[in-house]
């Protein structure tokens, strides 16, 4: 072995800067963090070449005085925090004085500051590897701007890992997003090339927050969300989230906050995926933009060097809360708030493209901004191309082939027969006219190839998958009824033993009383023993051995488990899809009529148990426009 020496300072950065300078969007969002801090209100971020040329990051924050600009440089210099105690309740979003440090020891970087009394700015520069930093006065408003060029000139091993410009500038544009959607009351400019990127004026109303919103996560996102706003025990949790129908094929557009810090958490995201699992379509993601406010003593952000992950200090109270929230959020949507939505959304959003008018769900269905469009096996909005308004020629050909048909041949007279009872319990008769405001799904007119019904409302029409819908509305309906009437549960005949570790065991103990809520009756017999005596009714069928292990085990990883709900849920589920109306069935007037009141009363009938859409809406502006007829 060699004799050890120690590192030089400028070395140890460098090796150090591995874990906080990745690629330019970590420079970014290091820098676009001390402007926050500095209580910067208006901040400018200039990238050349996908920020690996230049990155120039200019606030109107405080500013620091000339003693400070040098030090700031140096390791382990930071302003925020004195003790291990100001750790506790963190309330910037730096605080281990790394991020200059480390930036300055793979760069070219001009420092500029001044404070609000200075009479004059001062100004360091450092290149790499050089430690001593040139200091000399410069002019500058009140604020800072820190320049950082040619970013990994002296680490060529680093520098090969960069991607394209392309590929850079959007990691980098997409940390200015997270900021930028976090902190609403700054108002954030960012050029690449010289090119206007975003412009985003500082947002006080709820208003301006949610154009920022559609700005930065795109008009349909902001189109199809409901906007949540609960507070309950120190905690709140405000923002929006997206219509499970607007669901993504990526986790890509999921912002969660804490305190204003962007967060990748475990519990967050478990409890938010768990809130969308009765309404989400297989294998899709969620969208939202949610920010959850608590006392920063309550939650520790000291847990990973890149600040992204958390730790609460009631974690169980955290997800349920943010689940109920959710949860409740969801469950509450009802047909005419999408109506409403739709309403409001078109008025806003009106484009020169006749097909671009869309409904939002629609469009969410089609995958517009989003690349993916879903399975054309279902309904007939997955059919029709959005990508352009049609030619002239195609509209001629459309034409002849509409004159070569039938007169009527789409539209099946709905005959009487008789189907469920229950569809007939809630019979509403056809009345146009009076009333109609209060039905947002309208008036039952036609069944459409028995599969969908036709049906008209005060704004314009609906076409509604009815199997899809009568499953979602038998599905709640066991559902109220298995929760509500107390679940029914049966003793083994023959207890089953199963081993399992301490810790499940132990947990298995604990909560003993919450899963007798749901039927379930557990004993520990050992160390490592548990007994299972009794399970709910429903669940007798299936593997309790399975069942009762993945549930300890979210147990442990989440101190909650809803394998319980979920398995009864899925059960409930099927029965549903088997009970429910098939296609071809053929309706009476009066029975779709029944049909469309259940569903405006019934939660989530906005999708079906496999969490496609149940219905979708175009407004009379919307068929003007596809037929471009102008009012
Ligand atoms: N834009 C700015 N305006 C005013 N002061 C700044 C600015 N940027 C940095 N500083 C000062 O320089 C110090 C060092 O910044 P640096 O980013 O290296 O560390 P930090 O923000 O304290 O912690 P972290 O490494 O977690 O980011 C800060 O504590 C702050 O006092
Ligand atoms: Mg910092």
């Amino acid at each position: 072995m060699a004799q050890i020496h120690k590192l030089s300072a400028r070395l140890a950065n460098q090796i150090a800067a591995g874990e906080v300078v990745e690629r330019p969007a970590s420079v970014v969002k290091e820098l676009l963090e001390n402007a926050l801090d500095a209580g910067g209100r208006k901040i400018s971020i200039h990238a050349e070449s996908g920020g690996i040329k230049r990155i120039q990051i200019r606030d109107d924050g405080e500013g620091m005085e000339k003693d400070d600009l040098p030090l700031s440089l140096s390791r382990h210099a930071t302003s925020k925090i004195e003790s291990l105690d100001d750790l506790e309740a963190v309330a910037t979003l730096g605080f281990r004085g790394e991020a200059l440090a480390s930036i300055s020891s793979v760069s070219r970087l001009v420092l500029t500051s001044k404070t609000q009394n200075a009479s004059q700015g001062w100004q360091v520069e450092t290149e790499g590897r050089e430690m001593e930093a040139k200091l000399s006065p410069a002019a500058h408003n009140r604020g800072t701007t820190v320049d950082v060029r040619d970013l990994f000139f002296n680490t060529p091993a680093r520098r090969k890992f960069l991607r394209t410009e392309k590929t850079e500038f959007n990691h980098l544009e997409e940390v200015m997003k997270r900021q930028a959607l976090s902190r609403f009351e700054v108002s954030f400019e960012l050029t690449h090339n010289q090119k206007i990127v975003h412009h985003l004026r500082a947002a006080p109303t709820l208003r301006d927050k949610e154009q920022r919103v559609a700005a930065l996560c795109g008009k349909p996102f902001m189109e199809n969300t409901v906007q949540i706003d609960v507070e309950a025990t120190g905690l709140k949790l405000w923002g929006w989230v997206a219509l499970p129908t607007f669901s993504r094929s990526q986790a890509d557009l999921q912002y969660f906050y804490v305190n204003g810090r962007v967060i990748k958490d475990r519990l967050v995201t478990h409890a938010v995926k768990q809130a969308y699992r009765d309404v989400l379509y297989h294998g899709r993601h969620p969208a939202f933009v949610l920010y959850l406010e608590l006392d920063p003593a309550l939650v520790d952000v000291n847990v990973h060097p890149t600040k992204h992950e958390v730790r609460f200090r009631d974690g169980r109270m955290v997800h349920d809360f943010i689940f109920r929230s959710l949860h409740k959020a969801l469950a509450d949507l009802r047909p005419e708030d999408v109506v409403n939505a739709q309403e409001t959304s078109s008025t806003i959003s009106s484009s020169a493209l006749p097909f671009s008018s869309l409904p939002p769900n629609l469009q969410a269905m089609q995958g517009v901004g989003d690349g993916v469009v879903m399975s054309p096996s279902y309904g007939p909005q997955a059919s029709m191309s959005l990508k352009a308004p049609p030619s002239p020629v195609e509209v001629r050909d459309t034409l002849a082939q509409y004159k070569s048909l039938h007169p009527d041949p789409t539209l099946v007279p709905a005959q009487a027969r008789s189907l469920n009872n229950e569809l007939l319990s809630g019979g509403v008769q056809n009345t146009q006219g009076e009333g109609a405001e209060e039905y947002p799904l309208g008036f039952a007119v036609a069944q459409l190839h028995g599969i969908y019904i036709l049906a008209q409302n005060t704004s314009g029409m609906v076409v509604i998958d009815m199997h899809a819908a009568h499953e979602r509305i038998s599905y709640e309906r066991m559902k109220t009824a298995f929760y509500g009437s107390g679940i029914q549960a049966q003793p083994l005949l023959v207890p089953m033993v199963l081993s399992v570790s301490q810790k499940e065991a132990g947990i298995a103990e604990e909560c003993g009383e919450e899963l007798l809520k749901f039927g379930l009756v557990l004993e520990r017999s050992g160390p490592e023993n548990i007994t299972v005596r009794q399970v709910p009714t429903i669940l007798q069928n299936v593997d309790v051995d399975l069942l009762v292990r993945d549930l300890l085990s979210d147990m442990i990883a989440h101190g909650y488990s809803d394998q319980l709900e979920a398995k009864a849920n899925e059960l409930m589920s099927t029965m549903a899809c088997h009970g429910s109306v098939r296609a071809n069935r053929v309706l009476t007037i009066p029975e779709m009529n029944a049909l469309l009141r259940d569903m405006e009363a019934t939660e989530r009938s906005g999708q079906c148990n496999h969490g496609r859409p149940t219905w979708t809406a175009l407004s009379m502006t919307e068929l003007d426009k596809l037929f471009l007829r102008g009012r």
